[in-house]
């Protein structure tokens, strides 16, 4: 894109391009959370601001028929959450309003700033006092008994037929709730439609500054760097990010031609950038085996798995410089030169 410059009228099309490459990036990244692979990265959001950019998929997920509302009073206070995992709360229930409105209906989404006193703690003996930011879900769906609303955060509790419901939903939300600090609840009448209401804490701290880290320009070298992964494609464009910063790069397919070429090679070797898992030697015991014969080579680890999975795995050397993929040419420029000047 930067080649291209801004007037380029290929430009439109490699946005789209980088945009859906960002989508799929952050749906594995919702489906990983669903799991419970990945750990929550939470942060100041203005749900206001995400339900903005995200209300086209919401109404994706409805059938054409059913009225979308969105009520936004929350304005500026944040909550301190993992964004893909609100993505993620937004999207059950709006599922399962879909599912409870077989035949057309209506569903909102509100946001209000809600300020719970002493007198309100005591009519919601749930909600402790304190200032919040209220989301709230309602369709006009077929509404659930008493019976079934004591049951639905409940793993694997679903009414729906088998294989079209697995019953995580709303487990899930339950758990993404209570790591943020909020509280869930449900109103609901056979018949009459279903509220959920979620209590999130406000997020009153001083807005963070903008990382100043990022607006300084992005700085290359001269330095040979030795690159393995067994992902090519992942290769091409990792030495393509580089080299026109200067850098000479040694790609590599596998950790046996890494350390044959990491023996042979006549010069300095100042940085060894190495995927985690692969085929044949691992990342971390391919750093070991270089660090035999060149003390002084830095290593940088990439990996698909978060750092924390890294470290939980018991791989050997953490406390070493780390990559999540996929990452972005700047977060991979700035790292690389981090770790050579540290
Ligand atoms: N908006 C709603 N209206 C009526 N019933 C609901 C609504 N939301 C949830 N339920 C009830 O709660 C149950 C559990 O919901 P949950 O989202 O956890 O699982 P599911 O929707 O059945 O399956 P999954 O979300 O895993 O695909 C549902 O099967 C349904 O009976
Ligand atoms: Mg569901």
């Amino acid at each position: 894109m930067e080649e291209l410059g801004v007037g380029h009228p290929q430009r439109g099309a490699l946005e789209q391009i980088l945009a859906a490459g960002d989508r799929g990036r952050d749906l594995v990244r919702q489906l990983m959370a669903f799991a419970r692979q990945q750990p929550a990265d939470p942060k100041e959001v203005k749900l206001d601001d995400l339900l903005l950019a995200r209300q086209g998929l919401l109404r994706k997920l409805l059938r054409p028929g059913v009225q979308f509302d969105l009520v936004l009073e929350a304005k500026a206070p944040a909550v301190l959450a993992d964004p893909v995992q609100l993505e993620q709360v937004l999207m059950n229930l709006v599922i399962n309003a879909r599912d409870a409105m077989p035949n057309g209906g209506k569903v909102s989404i509100e946001t209000a700033n809600v300020d719970v006193d002493d007198f309100h703690a005591q009519q919601h003996p749930k909600v402790a006092r304190g200032r919040y930011v209220l989301l709230t879900v309602t369709d006009t769906g077929t509404g659930m008994d008493l019976e079934t609303q004591s049951h639905i955060y409940e793993p694997f509790f679903s009414t729906k037929a088998p294989g079209s419901g697995t019953g995580l939903g709303l487990s899930t939300v339950f758990g993404i709730v209570k790591d943020s600090g909020g509280t869930i609840g449900v109103y609901s009448e056979p018949g009459h439609g279903t509220t959920f209401r979620i209590y999130f804490p406000r997020c009153d701290k001083a807005p963070v500054v903008p990382q100043p880290d990022k607006a300084r320009p992005l700085r290359g070298g001269t330095e040979t760097i030795l690159l393995v992964d067994d992902c090519k494609p992942l290769r091409m464009l990792t030495k393509m990010l580089l080299e026109p910063l200067g850098y000479t790069v040694l790609s590599c397919g596998d950790s046996g031609e890494a350390f044959r070429v990491a023996g042979e090679h006549s010069g300095t070797l100042p940085l060894l950038i190495t995927d985690v898992v692969m085929p044949g030697l691992s990342g971390p015991m391919l750093a070991d085996k270089v660090a035999s014969i060149r003390p002084d080579t830095k290593v940088l680890f990439t990996s698909g798995y978060t750092a924390d999975e890294f470290a939980r795995n018991g791989a050997p050397g953490t406390e070493r410089a780390f990559l999540t993929k996929p990452f972005s040419r700047d977060d991979l420029v700035r790292k690389v030169r981090e770790v050579l000047d540290s």
